[in-house]
């Protein structure tokens, strides 16, 4: 069944209100309201399964209707759904988006907390069949790290994407890694946690490639880091010996031109199909991933919702290609 990818991650109901500012201690505003499925786990499994990955997704849901909601879009979009059931309701995220396009969320892990290592532990016969295990952040870190150790026992590849970026992977984590995707925020956080070095994303983005391939390879001495740049496309850095099909140790690859609405999961599409393409094809060069991955990333941002806006794997072709 071609190419398979497994999620560990998170599954929110996003509640998004559009509005002119974000809001300020004691002020109320109005503003334009939608709701929809979410969680960077969910996100990053529809978009692996929408770019053409058979995907599954291990997450805990609560039982009510975030729960209903997250198995019948699962059901939809052919996503195999191994859930947790928790006592806890199911995950949510308040987002306040103005209209610069810059947000403000908060998070209620609900179920998404109770995620343990020992549920994913039973997942190790989906993990071991997998080309890629994809997780984040945003589930408790024992989950991740058993998700990973079972697919470093498999000799399944590994990627993290190291968000939210007040989040922080430990060292023993990392180092489960084959490839990690920060944002120039997220690896920002990890260099100062892991490398005591202290740099702000616009110092960081103003580098030049040597100097960031460098920083990468202290971070992730034995991995390949791809820095997520927005509309500047990505920045990826290999480690000597683990180039996946690639001659370069560095370099850019840039973004597809769009015309953005809403960047809200921009990064979990990017993973997501990042992941598909990695899985479908082992053996490419990795920056055709990479270039897939942006395309898929861009037309996702064309489009409002976090879930709901992942492109499908035609889509993608019928634009660019
Ligand atoms: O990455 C975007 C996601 O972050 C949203 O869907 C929200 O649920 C938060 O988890
Ligand atoms: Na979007």
């Amino acid at each position: 069944d071609g190419a398979r990818v497994v999620v560990v991650g998170s599954f929110n109901v996003d509640h998004v209100w559009t509005v002119a500012a974000l809001p300020r201690p004691g002020e109320t505003l109005s503003g334009h309201y939608h709701t929809g499925p979410g969680g960077k786990g969910f996100n990053q499994a529809t978009a692996a399964a929408r770019a053409g990955a058979t995907t599954t997704f291990v997450c805990a849901l609560g039982d009510d209707l975030g729960g209903q909601l997250a198995r019948a879009l699962a059901t939809a979009d052919g996503i195999d759904l191994r859930d947790h059931a928790s006592e806890a309701p199911t995950g949510t995220a308040g987002i306040y988006v103005d209209h610069d396009g810059r947000n403000s969320i908060v998070i209620g892990p609900g179920a998404n907390a109770d995620l343990g290592a020992d549920f994913v532990q039973t997942q190790q016969a989906a993990i071991a069949k997998a080309h890629v295990v994809l997780a984040q952040l945003e589930s408790p870190l024992p989950a991740v790290e058993a998700a990973f150790a079972a697919a470093r026992a498999a000799g399944v590849r590994t990627v993290l994407n190291p968000a939210p970026a007040d989040a922080l992977a430990p060292a023993s984590l990392l180092g489960l890694a084959d490839v990690i995707t920060p944002n120039e925020t997220e690896f920002c956080a990890q260099l100062a946690r892991h490398a005591g070095e202290r740099l702000d994303a616009a110092t960081l983005v103003a580098h030049d490639d040597d100097t960031l391939h460098a920083l990468c390879r202290r971070l992730l001495p034995q991995g390949t880091v791809v820095i997520t740049l927005g509309a500047a496309g990505c920045f990826v850095s290999h480690a000597p010996g683990r180039l996946h099909g690639d001659a370069r140790t560095h370099y850019r690859v840039a973004a597809a031109h769009v015309q953005p609405q809403d960047t809200t999961g921009a990064g979990d599409a990017f993973n997501g199909a990042l992941s598909a393409s990695w899985a479908r094809n082992p053996t490419a060069a990795f920056a055709d991933h990479l270039h897939y991955a942006n395309r898929y990333a861009a037309l996702s941002t064309e489009r409002a919702g976090a879930a709901a806006s992942m492109p499908h794997d035609a889509d993608v072709r019928a634009r660019f290609d």
